[in-house]
């Protein structure tokens, strides 16, 4: 069929047009039409950050400030996708499985098993929060959402709808729950699927992991170069026949005193054709170029057999092995690495219902950020704030700088009467950074790094520019956030506020009256120096800023935030007849 070319076609015919593709079937996916709460209430109000002060964890001025998040991941996302656009390296998600056992809610209402649109909730749940997530990763990051069979073919569908299905990388089984689940009636469930996909899989990169003592011990021989093990070069089983591999069947010339190999006849040779056991032809494991690239680079051994000859080639060790898709390991156990070690760092019995293991977020961070020491990972479910804690221990192994943000709602924890971002996630992370002492009165040392604590918070949608004043001076942290600087160095309320981290600082002038005031204080420092101003429309005034020394940049606020908050919410906000 000819392609359509929609571009010289009149408004009629293509509104025709859409209403008739409209009409077709479509594989796949069923939506909820009943709107989610929580996004609905960003008609009326727009998601910003506070900042609890009280909860902030420093160990360090100079380390690493980590990210929490307490609240509904709609709003965070939301604020996310001002602060972090195209920023993060890593996305690791264990939302909520849906199982129908009480376990999650959407507007309010646990979804049970009986319920017919509990799928299209899910997925509507879900759509909503990948769509914003998606905008916040780098080209060239990774997203990994875990999920088990009750929803699996639902998130495989919409995760090829929104990342693409050719950025899909990978579908790894991990055995988390390897006594099986004994509650099932035909199958024990003892494993789950991590989805893996690139934002771009033209510029997406893993890394190998180390090899483990078991997988290195093969390699039992050495030479000058390296250990190696030998593989016999005679090809067996599928695709070893010289009819179906024409080129790799060729002789090869031998002679043991001059030590030399060839695939030219010379004198003193012997031939060696790559006949099996039976006599039978087959073919060699390469090419002639290739084998003699082998042959240069001492990689060929040749050994008497009988009265014939064994070629084998040397395979070498390697710095790591490629992750095979089934991770099967008494390390990835979620009740042994995760409910117990929670246990332990809470020092509390069954604190939470469904932490990961630490190691199995370890390793995959190892494949995904382990050469990207600076990386920004983003879990958005965080529950009891595994990831978080996988970074702080990653980054102890190898001195990374890699920062985490987390973000979990306040849900009472199933009824258990504690909540989960303020009695589980945060004191997880508040011992792991900090240190604490275990049952026995053992000393745990800390990892390090500083924590700042946010909570989601509203504005009421900007109408007028008196909303937009109050947008600005409640979008400070936003902007702290964005900048990476923490430390408030001086304020004058409702005027300017000013903060630093080691290499920067960063000036927020909420009022336009107070520039003259604000450059005079900015004299005190010589870092460099990025400037937010109040402004009604997109643009300031250069004159302003002129004679700055360390100025690098200076940017009105807050109609860049409220853009991202048109754009996101466009379907929210787009008009009835459409
Ligand atoms: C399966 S748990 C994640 C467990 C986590 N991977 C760990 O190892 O502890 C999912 C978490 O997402 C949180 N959650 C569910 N819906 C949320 C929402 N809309 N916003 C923020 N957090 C949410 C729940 O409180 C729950 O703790």
């Amino acid at each position: 069929m000819q392609k359509k070319d929609y571009l010289t076609w009149s408004h009629d015919k293509l509104l025709h047009e859409y209403k008739d593709l409209s009409k077709r079937k479509k594989f796949g996916l069923v939506w909820e039409n009943k709107p989610e709460e929580v996004a609905e209430k960003c008609k009326e109000s727009l998601p910003v950050l506070k900042e609890q002060k009280k909860k902030e964890i420093i160990t360090n001025n100079n380390s690493i400030n980590h990210i929490f998040i307490e609240g509904d991941n709609y709003h965070a996302l939301s604020v996310l996708n001002y602060t972090h656009k195209k920023k993060v390296d890593v996305i690791f998600i264990d939302p909520p499985y849906n199982t129908g056992n009480r376990s999650w809610r959407y507007n309010n209402d646990y979804v049970e098993k009986e319920d017919r649109f509990r799928h299209s909730k899910w997925l509507s749940f879900m759509s909503k929060r990948l769509r914003l997530a998606r905008n916040l990763l780098k080209e060239d990051g990774i997203i990994v959402v875990t999920i088990d069979d009750y929803e699996l073919f639902t998130l495989g569908l919409l995760m090829d709808e929104i990342f693409f299905e050719n950025n899909k990388i990978g579908v790894l089984a991990v055995e988390s729950n390897p006594r099986g689940r004994t509650t099932n009636k035909f199958f024990a469930t003892s494993h789950e699927y991590w989805l893996v996909y690139a934002k771009n899989i033209d510029v997406a990169n893993i890394e190998n992991l180390p090899l483990t003592e078991e997988q290195k011990k093969v390699f039992n021989l050495k030479d000058t170069i390296s250990p190696y093990r030998l593989l016999p070069f005679r090809r067996s089983g599928g695709l070893s026949t010289p009819e179906e591999r024409p080129n790799s069947f060729y002789p090869i010339y031998w002679n043991e005193e001059k030590g030399k190999i060839s695939i030219e006849p010379f004198n003193d040779a012997v031939k060696i054709i790559p006949l099996d056991t039976t006599g039978r032809k087959r073919v060699w494991r390469q090419t002639r170029p290739s084998l003699m690239e082998a042959v240069e680079r001492g990689d060929m051994v040749i050994k008497k057999n009988g009265n014939g000859y064994t070629i084998y080639m040397k395979d070498r060790i390697k710095s790591g092995r490629k992750s095979k898709t089934m991770w099967i390991d008494p390390k990835y156990d979620a009740s042994s690495h995760g409910t117990v070690l929670l246990d332990k760092i809470l020092n509390r019995r069954n604190a939470f219902d469904y932490p990961k293991s630490l190691y199995s977020v370890l390793d995959i961070l190892s494949i995904l950020a382990s050469k990207k020491k600076d990386a920004i990972v983003l879990d958005f479910f965080a529950g009891s704030g595994t990831t978080g804690h996988a970074v702080l221990e990653i980054n102890k192994r190898d001195g990374g700088k890699r920062q985490f943000i987390l973000c979990t709602d306040n849900q009472d924890n199933n009824g258990s009467g504690t909540k989960i971002a303020e009695d589980i996630c945060y004191p997880r992370i508040k011992n792991v950074i900090a240190g604490f002492k275990d049952s026995k009165g053992n000393k745990i040392p800390g990892l390090g790094g500083n924590l700042r604590y946010y909570s989601t918070n509203f504005v009421g949608n900007v109408k007028t520019d008196n909303d937009k004043r109050i947008l600005t001076l409640r979008s400070a942290e936003m902007l702290c956030i964005a900048e990476n600087t923490f430390e408030k160095i001086a304020e004058k309320k409702e005027l300017y506020s000013i903060y630093e981290n080691a290499n920067q600082i960063t000036g927020i002038i909420f009022d336009e009256d107070a520039i003259k005031e604000f450059k005079n204080k900015v004299k005190e420092y010589n870092k460099p120096l990025v400037i937010y101003v109040f402004s009604y429309n997109h643009t300031y005034d250069e004159d302003d800023f002129k004679n700055i020394n360390n100025l690098i940049k200076v940017k009105p606020i807050p109609e860049v935030i409220l853009n991202i908050y048109r754009k996101i919410y466009k379907e929210l906000y787009k008009p009835k007849n459409l």
